[in-house]
């Protein structure tokens, strides 16, 4: 029998990729399947199912600094995966759920799967709440990524809007990570259930030098035929000095790909899927 898969969150970056990757899979957006409302799970026949594949969640980081965006981030990060993670028990589903490099604090310059959940923000809070959850179901994949890009509004496209606009921005350049393009986000979700690959949290970036956002944002004004220089590198603190209701961020997103490697996966590197991310989104436009 071929695999049949449940996934939350259509409208997302990683939802709109992930219902192109499996044309036969149920996928709801929040208005069909709520995912922090009990009822929800009730309404589905999961005898159809084996494997329930969580790609909603509540992503303003900023927002979720609020005491209503601080209560949201809990019910659908945290709170709605345990709902997940009880479903995926009750009826023998592989759970697969992403987490985030926000549930470090950055203090060590590369994460290792099982490094201590040290989270700054309410966030990064409740993203660890999460994985807590999702790790109670017998049989979870938790792919931990970061600096996601896909199919929506992302850094990426932001800053390619900012220098065809001949806007000069300040970007972070004390921010150090590594982008991780969807496709390689789906492909990985896709070879850790084909390979039934130990059950575990996997990090999972593309490949290749870690570098700041700042360094990211000039190599789009480059490709955007703007000066590079058009972008001024500051720090953090310069950046949000004066700003309310900043979330705090992890100075060091590098998380360490040893482990999903291991299991037989290569991810590419984030220089090659720039390109491919770019010449995809010229065709577009
Ligand atoms: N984006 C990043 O840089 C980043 C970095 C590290 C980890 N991650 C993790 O990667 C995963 C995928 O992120 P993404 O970038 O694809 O996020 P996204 O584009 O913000 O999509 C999240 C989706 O979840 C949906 N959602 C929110 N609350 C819901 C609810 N109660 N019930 C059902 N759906 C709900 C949203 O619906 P609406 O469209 O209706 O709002 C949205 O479509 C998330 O777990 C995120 O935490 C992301």
């Amino acid at each position: 029998m071929s695999a049949s898969y449940f996934i939350t969150g259509a409208n997302g970056q990683l939802g709109k990729a992930l219902t192109k990757k499996y044309p036969e899979a149920t996928v709801l957006g929040r208005d069909s399947f709520d995912i922090t409302d009990p009822a929800s799970y009730e309404s589905i026949d999961w005898s159809k199912y084996d494997t329930l594949i969580n790609a909603a969640a509540m992503t303003n980081v900023d927002g979720a600094e609020s005491p209503e965006g601080e209560r949201l981030a809990r019910q659908v990060n945290a709170d709605a995966v345990q709902l997940m993670a009880d479903t995926a028990n009750k009826h023998d589903l592989t759970l697969v759920h992403i987490s985030s490099d926000y549930v470090f604090d950055g203090s060590q310059e590369f994460h290792t799967e099982d490094e201590v959940f040290t989270p700054l923000s309410n966030y990064g809070k409740s993203k660890a709440n999460g994985d807590t959850a999702a790790a109670t179901a017998p049989k979870h994949y938790i792919l931990r990524t970061s600096w996601v890009i896909g199919d929506g509004k992302n850094f990426i496209s932001i800053m390619k809007s900012l220098a065809d606009q001949n806007i000069k921005p300040s970007v972070v350049n004390d921010q150090i990570g590594r982008l991780t393009f969807v496709p390689t986000l789906v492909d990985a979700i896709d070879h850790l259930l084909n390979a039934r690959a130990t059950f575990g949290t996997y990090n999972c970036t593309n490949s290749g030098e870690s570098v700041s956002w700042a360094e990211i944002a000039k190599l789009i004004f480059q490709k955007s035929g703007k000066n590079p220089d058009d972008v001024t590198p500051v720090t953090t603190e310069e950046y949000y000095a004066g700003k309310e209701g900043i979330a705090p961020r992890p100075l060091q997103s590098t998380l360490v790909l040893d482990k999903i490697i291991a299991t037989g996966f290569e991810p590419t590197d984030w220089r090659s899927e720039l390109d491919v991310y770019w010449k995809h989104m010229e065709e577009q436009s």
